[in-house]
């Protein structure tokens, strides 16, 4: 049976599974269909396994099943082109090197080139300015000469962002982007993942812990529990207190603040809830 094309627009899993060594993480993970435009929030408790779902769509991990973009089976390109098509952002920070931000986020840029086969001596014109705008929408204007080993771990996160985008990726897979951000960069950020999203079609896939920023950022949810998928759909049809119970172990409630769905436990705000 043929099963490497369909006619489905949009990124899915079809029975994805996933191992380290003989232990089983991913359980035959079907993903529905994620569209351009619109940003989904992968959440899930600590070791479910949303990591490794994000590395085995952009085939860095061996995986059986499919990973199927716009009807593709991913698994019949070759990765570089895979890479062309899917950006991974991983929750580790950008590594220390000795680049300033600017030549990092032109090195993303140069890299995407390279994987077209087209390896220009220099950036041109386009390139560099699509640098600098990505740098400007993410507030790095003022940072790019600044070595990344100067840079706070929250301004590196931001830097990562910049690489990503610059990629211009048809899907964007981004693990914790928020995680080391203060309020404000956390704003801004995920105003920008909203905004790169709509403005460039991407399929963006989002790991985030905080419930409430899944909530308020995201058009749909996917639920990942001990490394199967526990529910996928519409956030406010997807996130409840018997959810959150099964795959949380957390009595919660969902109270409308100001017009607001939010999750609340103990009649609270959870700790890390930095945008109620
Ligand atoms: N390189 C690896 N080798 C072996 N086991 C691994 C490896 N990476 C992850 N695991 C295991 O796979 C499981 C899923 O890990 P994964 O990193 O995907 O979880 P996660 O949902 O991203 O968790 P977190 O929220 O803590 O980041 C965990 O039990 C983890 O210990
Ligand atoms: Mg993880």
């Amino acid at each position: 049976m043929n099963h490497s094309s369909s006619s489905a627009k949009g990124l899915s899993t079809a029975g994805l599974s996933m191992h380290y060594g003989n232990r089983q993480v991913l359980d035959t993970v079907d993903l529905p269909a994620l569209q351009a435009g619109s940003v989904t929030a992968l959440i899930g408790p600590n070791a479910a396994g949303k990591s490794t779902l994000l590395r085995g769509i952009a085939g860095l991990h061996k995986t059986s099943g499919q990973v199927l973009l716009d009807g593709t089976d991913l698994a019949r390109l070759p990765q570089v082109e895979r890479a062309r098509h899917i950006v991974y952002l991983p929750q580790s920070l950008p590594e220390r090197t000795r680049l300033c931000a600017f030549e990092a986020v032109l090195s993303a840029a140069m890299a995407g080139h390279r994987s077209l086969g087209f390896t220009p001596e220099r950036p041109s014109p386009a390139v560099l300015q699509g640098v600098e705008q990505v740098l400007a929408d993410l507030d790095l204007t003022a940072l790019a000469d600044r070595p990344i080993d100067a840079l706070s771990g929250g301004q590196r996160q931001l830097v990562g962002l910049a690489q990503a985008l610059v990629r211009q990726p048809k899907v964007l897979l981004l693990d914790e982007p928020t995680s080391a951000l203060d309020l404000y960069h956390q704003c801004q950020v995920v105003e920008a993942i909203i905004h790169a999203t709509r403005e460039r079609q991407l399929i963006t896939l989002v790991v985030v812990h905080d419930i409430n920023l899944a909530l308020g950022f995201s058009q749909q949810v996917v639920v990942l529990h001990n490394g199967r998928l526990a529910a996928a759909g519409p956030a406010l049809e997807v996130i409840d207190p018997r959810l959150l119970r099964d795959v949380y172990g957390v009595d919660a409630s969902l109270e409308h603040v100001r017009g607001r769905p939010l999750v609340m436990v103990d009649g609270r705000l959870p700790f890390h809830s930095a945008l109620g």
